[in-house]
């Protein structure tokens, strides 16, 4: 009997220890770049999948030490796989041409959802839950030594609290070593201009930071 119960105990604990590594495997795993592509090219953790018409993975230098996060992707980010190409993405590169970031030399651009929402909506949080996985391992292939948030939905996800963008946004965040900072995001300030001069203190203060922070990126 003693014999069962010792068993019994020994298969409980044998279990615990399987279930907790295939826990963490889920969280992130070590893929290359090639691997984490095309397992998110073919994702279809959620319903998004059904009606995109790309994944719009990210873009941008693979070892810079900034990143940049939106929400999810617009219909023209849908139609060409790359993340802010719309009208909000090219005031976005203007904003960053003010502190000489640039999309194609010292920064990666993606986003907390990698398929459209369709017509333009948030991305619900089970959407965006099933989706962080992807910037997870996008952040442990690139270690980005700053995060910045473009937007309420990308900050409330990646900074949390009671994270409020009118209050928060310019501030900075500590998460396992990362710096991360919000900005309004760009559509905000093309619907709104009144926000723009707080956005330009905002950039400066990023440049600022990464001056000290980061060697490599200007
Ligand atoms: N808005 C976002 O948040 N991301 C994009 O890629 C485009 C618009």
């Amino acid at each position: 009997m003693t014999y069962l119960v010792d068993l019994c105990i020994y298969i409980a604990y044998f279990l615990m220890s399987v279930c907790t590594v295939t826990t963490y495997s889920m969280e992130t795993t070590i893929m290359t770049w090639d691997e984490l592509i095309t397992a998110c090219n073919e994702c279809k953790k959620c319903t998004l999948h059904e009606t995109r018409t790309n994944v719009v993975f990210g873009v941008g230098n693979r070892t810079a030490e900034v990143m940049f996060v939106g929400e999810g992707p617009g219909e023209n980010e849908d139609l060409k796989g790359e993340p802010f190409v719309g009208r909000a993405g090219k005031f976005l590169d203007d904003m960053l041409k003010i502190i000489e970031l640039d999309r194609n030399k010292n920064i990666y651009i993606a986003n907390i959802v990698k398929c459209r929402p369709p017509n333009n909506r948030d991305p619900q949080s089970t959407e965006r839950e099933m989706c962080l996985g992807w910037l997870r391992e996008q952040y442990s292939l690139i270690k980005p030594k700053i995060v910045v948030c473009l937007g309420r939905i990308a900050a409330t996800d990646l900074i949390g609290g009671d994270f409020k963008i009118s209050r928060d946004h310019g501030k900075w965040y500590n998460k396992d070593g990362i710096k991360l900072m919000a900005l309004y995001h760009p559509a905000a300030l093309l619907r709104d201009p009144r926000r723009r001069p707080e956005t330009f203190i905002d950039l400066k203060e990023l440049e600022r930071e990464i001056k000290e922070t980061c060697p490599n990126t200007y």
